[in-house]
């Protein structure tokens, strides 16, 4: 399992702050719609200049028509991200299409499709999905595992369930995760690092309980001896 860090404060400035005091610990970094609008490529470029060894996520959830999802994940490709995300939502045709737009490319970044935010509850996601979250989660795993991505964003609750309906070796990336119990803040899904380690996750988005931590650097060593 690794640990991938959400650069999510409200300046670049402070995100290049956060990054400096971990840059020795072998992570990823999650740049999400906020940092990506606002600091753009120039932003992905410092990153690698504080350490060029950092795995970069770029977390934009396309949700587009297939043509033009497929467009912008050309466009990603460019950027030199090691692995970027689309909504499942939008379709086997949409996530085929990008899968077949990147198959030209060696190298091409990690493909994940997100399933139910970790934000929604029960009734909200029914709402709008008018389905369950196990339930639908498991749809749009096996739909994102049907067009050849590589794996899934979704809580750590769901993960055991979709590695046996697609594949083990299916990825799975879950945000919610509050390593040691901290406040759960928005998210109405949250784990802790040893169930998503029991969830066979392969990677856990932690951002409030590292950036707002006195010590990030601190926080970020005790999860990855715990992981
Ligand atoms: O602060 P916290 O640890 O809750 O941050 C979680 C991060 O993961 C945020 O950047 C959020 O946008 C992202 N995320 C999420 N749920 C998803 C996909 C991404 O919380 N399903």
């Amino acid at each position: 399992m690794q640990l991938c860090v959400a650069l999510d404060l409200p300046t670049k400035q402070e995100n290049l702050e956060l990054i400096h005091k971990i840059k020795d610990y072998p992570v990823w970094l999650k740049v999400g719609l906020r940092s990506y609008i606002r600091d753009g490529e120039e932003f992905l470029k410092d990153i690698k200049k504080i350490n060029p060894d950092f795995k970069i996520f770029l977390d934009l959830k396309l949700y587009d028509i297939p043509n033009t999802m497929a467009d912008a994940a050309e466009s990603i490709m460019g950027l030199g991200v090691d692995m970027f995300n689309v909504h499942a939502s939008a379709g086997k045709r949409a996530m085929k299409e990008v899968m077949d737009r990147l198959s030209c490319y060696e190298n091409r970044p990690i493909v994940l499709a997100v399933t139910a935010l970790t934000s929604f509850n029960e009734d909200e996601f029914n709402n709008v999905y008018g389905n369950s979250i196990a339930k639908k989660a498991d749809q749009f795993a096996k739909d994102a595992h049907e067009s050849g991505l590589d794996g899934v964003v979704c809580s750590a609750y769901e993960s055991t369930s979709i590695k046996n309906i697609t594949d083990k070796t299916f990825m799975t990336l879950t945000p919610g995760i509050r390593p040691f119990g901290e406040d759960a803040g928005d998210q109405q899904r949250v784990a802790d690092v040893d169930f998503a380690k029991n969830a066979d996750v392969d990677f856990i988005v932690v951002g409030r309980p590292i950036y707002k931590a006195q010590d990030p650097a601190f926080v970020v060593k005790k999860i990855l001896e715990q992981i």
